[in-house]
């Protein structure tokens, strides 16, 4: 019996690929070229199923493009590339890669706001081009982490993860704001108190942002906002681009309105803004916060493993929609 075809439509760990190569035939992307939306519809054509990373569309045009199409599954906890209710319109399930990145991901909100705070990477910047010539009493003097106060928009697993860390690990005390409050049991777990967002700008040294991107949340931080934290505060964002109006960032930088930025994902990502590149009190990565061996591994794997389960049972593990023939 011939297998069913798949598409794979970025690389990803050769394990992973060989595992799927034993249940589908397989279309790669092992050179991981950047396809067009047109491409993408076109490798599309005859799948059943698909893996897809943040970067790959999923909308109504390849939907219809594609009517055999059944799954797909991102390898990203986030999934705003995905038009869920056409998918779902179109019977096609969707799945994303919840928890196993919850740890690894705010670990690095941390390691973001530390570099932040503490202006590692731009004191790192003054060593490597020579300009360090002697110690002096407050020389790349930043703000104080432990003790501090913590502001966290979005308060999922992975915000938890945050508070957690902040509240045990650094003696900071947490605030956050989200579109439900978490039960007493959870807030005080996280020792965390629910705030408005005017309050959590107005109070917190450290704002963290960690919502997922939908056009509610579309610039959750714009030029308002920022007006309205500390001229001390730092701001970190690893959560989408677009969360933050990153023009307004970039301005509020230069102007000192906020004394830093840690961001890891940009609007319209990879480019960045380039006023974001002139101003040096911003430290930039390309979106790596979940970027372990281990956990992009165990993403991958929890996207095939999506494919195998949905194609051969009808059952995905980490299912975002419910389509006819679905097993629950
Ligand atoms: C996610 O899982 O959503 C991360 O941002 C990686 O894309």
């Amino acid at each position: 019996m011939p297998k069913t075809s798949i598409l794979v439509a970025r690389a990803i760990f050769p394990e992973v690929l060989q595992s799927l190569e034993q249940v589908f035939e397989v279309e790669n992307n092992q050179a991981d070229e950047v396809w067009s939306p047109a491409e993408l519809t076109r490798r599309m054509q005859g799948k059943v199923g698909a893996l897809t990373t943040g970067s790959e569309r999923i909308d109504a045009a390849l939907l219809q493009a594609n009517p055999q199409l059944r799954i797909v599954a991102n390898m990203a906890v986030g999934y705003n590339n995905f038009d869920v209710p056409a998918m779902t319109a179109a019977g096609v399930l969707a799945s994303n890669t919840p928890d196993v990145l919850t740890e690894t991901t705010a670990d690095f909100g941390f390691a973001l706001l530390m570099a932040t705070a503490r202006r590692v990477t731009e004191s790192e910047h003054y060593l490597r081009a020579g300009l360090w010539k002697k110690w002096s009493y407050d020389m790349f003097a930043g703000a104080e982490v432990h003790g501090s106060t913590i502001g966290i928009i979005g308060m999922g697993r992975i915000g938890q993860g945050i508070a957690r860390r902040a509240a045990h690990g650094f003696g900071m005390k947490v605030i956050y704001h989200n579109r439900s409050r978490l039960t007493s049991a959870l807030e005080a777990e996280c020792k965390a108190t629910y705030v408005s967002k005017q309050e959590l700008l107005q109070t917190a040294d450290h704002v963290m942002l960690v919502v997922p991107y939908s056009a509610e949340s579309h610039h959750t931080i714009g030029a308002a906002e920022l007006a309205q934290m500390k001229p001390t505060a730092t701001l970190v964002n690893i959560a989408r681009g677009g969360i933050v109006d990153d023009a307004a960032l970039a301005q509020a930088l230069a102007a000192r309105q906020i004394a830093a930025a840690g961001i890891d994902v940009f609007e319209g990502e990879p480019s960045v803004h380039p006023d974001l590149l002139k101003v040096p009190n911003v430290v930039l990565t390309p979106h790596i916060a979940s970027s372990t061996i281990q956990t992009r591994k165990a993403m991958a794997q929890l996207a095939a493993d999506n494919l195998v389960a949905y194609l051969t049972r009808g059952q995905a593990l980490t299912p975002l929609n419910t389509v006819p023939g679905a097993v629950a």
